[in-house]
């Protein structure tokens, strides 16, 4: 399905499936002579209390007369409104006009304010358009390719109430798009069965997509990870008949010059079994999503490609699957680690951050400008922010700023967990330079602390545990029930402004 931008709004005739934003308790839009034919139908609805506007309020009217279809959907109150809301309407919009199965369809933008302007907007409704009706990957035997495809084959995006407000719509469009399909991609890529995307599959995919955008990519095997002595990322490899594996991925939008790159790590265990601390079963059954750290960043690889971004990204994802073969580490082993440090494991279940260390080290050799890491690393972040907020810590309060306010304008929220000193005593070992865990107290701390030791000040650092938002539980208008590829439009809206900048 394709997006375009279409301003003949003031004139042109009823299109045959159009959909329409109304705050609540804004009554009758004015201004909008096109849509004369339907003011009394829904002037009367609206008058009535049978439709409010209430946000996601949304009901499909049907003109016979024209043979025109109306779909109307709720902003809720005006004061309410937030990124995360509009986007949520357009998916409903979008998604009610595709249900109709007309070729076409028309969604006609609100105002702006008080949202920001006409260009975040309509990128903000462009995105949760296809966010909501791109249908999840499945393996059912019967699913036929076809029928996933949508009989809509164009939805245009009009502004109500303003002539043509925006210079170039059309890119705008299609650069929302690409942070949209890369959100998508992320999810594809975590919510993959375990036992057919495990390390040497994921780097396989990675190897694809890279030839496809010019990406310079190099994977390191279990013999190089054993060669350069990535000591974290082998110990949590190491129960699995399918060995770890570290990718590098860098884009260069700035050849000829000496700019350092932005470093995003991600989280990549394919599977967390727990290892020899092994998890109950209902803690078990998501652990396919623990790589989601992982896909985001191969997809924000992917999509900053595609944009064309003046900036240099580095891509640095630790795979391995976590499992309890006879090569796998236990409590009481102590590792040396990439960095040269050794940790004494406490549980092997906190494997991530292993991982991680190992991945922070080898991004800090390309003596990156900034170091952002992403992962599914605590059960204790979700508990303390739950399922739409990811925690953030920071050793630089601009960079932790940056991610924030982008996060805020992305319809993704971050708040921020503090890197408590005092803390690193949970982590004191009598046996090697640190312990690999804490107590549960504060365990989302603990973990960013033992993260902190393999970054070398003054690199500004943010860790984002995703724990929470990485998994839908249940069908929302944005994401199905399963990974939400959160983190991906974040970084990439704050990568486009760093690359605007300079
Ligand atoms: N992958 C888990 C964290 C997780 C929990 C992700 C729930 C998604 C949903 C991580 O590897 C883990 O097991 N963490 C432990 C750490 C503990 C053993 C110190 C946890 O949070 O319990
Ligand atoms: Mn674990
Ligand atoms: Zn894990």
């Amino acid at each position: 399905m394709n997006f375009k931008y279409k301003n003949d709004l003031m004139n042109g005739p009823v299109r045959p499936g159009t959909a329409i934003f109304l705050f609540e308790g804004d009554g009758l839009p004015e201004k909008r002579p096109e849509l004369s034919s339907f003011r009394r139908c829904f002037g009367t609805l609206l008058e009535s209390g049978t439709y409010a506007g209430r946000h996601l309020e949304t009901v499909t009217l049907y003109f016979p007369v024209d043979d025109t279809f109306l779909v109307l959907v709720g902003l809720g109150k005006r004061e309410e409104l937030t990124e995360a809301r509009l986007m949520e309407a357009a998916a409903k919009g979008a998604s009610a006009l595709v249900d109709l199965e007309l070729k076409e369809g028309y969604l006609c933008l609100p105002p702006p304010e008080p949202h920001g302007n006409h260009t975040k907007l309509l990128g903000l409704m462009v995105m949760g358009a296809r966010l909501g009706t791109t249908k999840q990957k499945n393996f059912k035997s019967d699913s036929d390719e076809r029928s996933t495809l949508l009989k809509t084959k164009t939805l245009h995006f009009q502004f109500l109430g303003s002539k043509d407000p925006l210079e170039k719509p059309q890119n705008i469009i299609n650069r929302a798009d690409i942070m949209a399909l890369a959100q998508l991609d992320a999810r594809y890529l975590t919510d993959m069965p375990p036992n057919l995307m495990y390390p040497e599959t994921f780097a396989n995919e990675a190897k694809r997509l890279a030839l496809r955008n010019k990406l310079r990519i190099s994977v390191w095997d279990h013999d190089k990870l054993y060669r350069e002595g990535a000591g974290g990322i082998l110990a949590v490899g190491g129960g699995s008949s399918h060995p770890p594996a570290l990718v590098i991925m860098e884009y260069d939008g700035k050849p000829d010059s000496l700019t350092p790159p932005v470093a995003i790590v991600g989280k990549g265990v394919t599977f967390d079994s727990g290892g020899l601390d092994l998890k109950p079963a209902d803690s078990m059954l998501h652990m396919k999503t623990d790589m989601a750290g992982a896909a985001a960043v191969l997809a924000i690889l992917q999509a900053v490609a595609e944009l064309s971004l003046r900036q240099k990204v580095l891509g640095v994802i630790p795979l391995a699957e976590n499992l309890t073969g006879s090569g796998a580490y236990r409590p009481g082993d102590v590792i040396k680690m990439n960095s040269g440090q050794t940790v004494e494991i406490v549980n092997t279940d906190a494997e991530g951050r292993l991982l991680l260390a190992d991945g922070l080290t080898v991004a800090q050799k390309y003596k990156p400008s900034c170091l952002i890491d992403l992962a599914t690393l605590t059960g204790a972040c979700q508990v303390a922010l739950g399922s739409k907020c990811a925690g953030i810590f920071s050793t630089d309060r601009d960079l932790k700023n940056l991610v924030v306010d982008n996060g805020s304008s992305m319809g993704e929220m971050f708040w921020e967990l503090p890197l408590i000193p005092d803390y690193e005593e949970e982590i004191r070992s009598k046996m090697a330079d640190f312990k690999q865990a804490g107590s549960r107290s504060g365990g989302a701390i603990n973990a960013a602390l033992f993260l902190k030791k393999f970054v070398r000040p003054p690199l500004p650092w943010v860790h984002l545990d995703i724990c929470g938002p990485a998994r839908n539980a249940r069908n929302t208008p944005l994401a199905p029930e399963g990974a939400t590829g959160f983190g991906v439009r974040t970084l990439l809206n704050l990568l486009t402004g760093m690359s605007l900048r300079t």
